[in-house]
């Protein structure tokens, strides 16, 4: 497989670029290194990454619900969108590592809601589905608990105007492995017991957290201006990626992947965590942004 060998121009904030523009590197003080490559992911992660390269990809495609992207048709018919599924995703499994993890973040619609479950079927011939996560947008809780009434209601969602169809206040995060049996660093992403004498009762317990369990609330970040501060019609937040990195273990991580780069917001949370990132976006203005946000957080 060829190896890339990028000829790079240094510029400012430790920031380098090829001479065609099409990779950009970026390198924090810790020495973290993010890969940024403005290339489809298809042929970008056949001709740049290495078989076995990669412990954790997470990463969000395309839904095939006829999002507006800049440059990305999201109208395709659904057989050649899980055609194209299943091109991207013979790709990752070979630059994953055998003891890799692969978290798909995927949703869909209440009027569409097939999507998800058709691309595991198509997933299934290639990695084992270790864990079915639910990212949760928006949660109301009323609960009467030692005499108190407690009431939770946090978090943003779209609303749907409809007689038929309830909010959809959730999407997918399948955690795939190759055979199953990938180890988790399950309290690295733990919270605290509700009954603080589970932690003396249960051996293990013995971070004081328990496992968190597979619903995770992830609120996005409150912005003032849509367009200025989120120019991008489908993001996640950075938090959904450093759980998943976090929960495959920081110390197995050396590098991750998201083929689906859009404003970079793996990267950002592999930044934080100070682990090394490949990134590939095929929107330039999308690629730009992550870019402006990235050297931010650099600088
Ligand atoms: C759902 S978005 C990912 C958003 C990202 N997780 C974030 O938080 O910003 C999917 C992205 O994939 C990009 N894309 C679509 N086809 C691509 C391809 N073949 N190679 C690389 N990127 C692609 C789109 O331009 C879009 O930005």
């Amino acid at each position: 497989m060829p190896q890339h060998k990028p000829d790079h121009i240094r510029s400012e904030a430790g920031c380098t670029h090829s001479e065609s523009d099409r990779i950009s590197t970026l390198t924090a003080l810790s020495g973290t290194n993010l890969m940024i490559y403005h290339q489809d992911c298809l042929t970008g992660m056949q001709h740049f990454l290495k078989p076995g390269q990669i412990d954790v990809v997470v990463t969000s495609p395309p839904y095939n619900l006829g999002v507006k992207y800049g440059q990305y048709d999201d109208t395709q018919p659904r057989s050649d969108y899980l055609d194209w599924t299943e091109q991207w995703a013979v790709q990752v499994k070979q630059v994953l590592s055998d003891k890799g993890s692969f978290f798909l973040n995927i949703g869909s619609k209440p009027s569409d809601p097939w999507g998800p479950f058709e691309v595991l079927t198509v997933l299934r011939k290639y990695f084992t589905l270790q864990n079915v996560i639910h990212w949760i947008k928006s949660i109301y809780i009323a609960e009467r608990s030692y005499n108190r009434r407690i009431e939770v209601n946090v978090g943003h969602y779209k609303p749907i105007n409809s007689e038929r169809y309830l909010n959809d206040l959730h999407e997918y995060i399948f955690h795939f492995s190759k055979d199953g049996d990938v180890r988790l660093d399950r309290l690295a992403i733990g919270v605290p017991y509700k009954d603080k004498s589970n932690v003396t009762r249960w051996q293990k317990a013995s971070k004081a957290v328990r496992c968190r369990g597979n619903a995770w609330y992830i609120p996005y970040q409150t912005i003032k201006y849509r367009k200025k501060d989120r120019p991008h019609p489908a993001t996640f937040p950075p938090q959904l990626a450093e759980m998943c990195i976090r929960l495959h273990g920081l110390k197995r991580v050396t590098t991750v992947l998201d083929p689906f780069l859009g404003l970079g917001n793996t990267a950002l949370a592999c930044l934080d965590l100070g682990v090394d990132f490949i990134g590939f976006e095929i929107d330039q203005s999308y690629l730009q942004q992550a870019l402006l946000v990235l050297k931010a957080r650099i600088a």
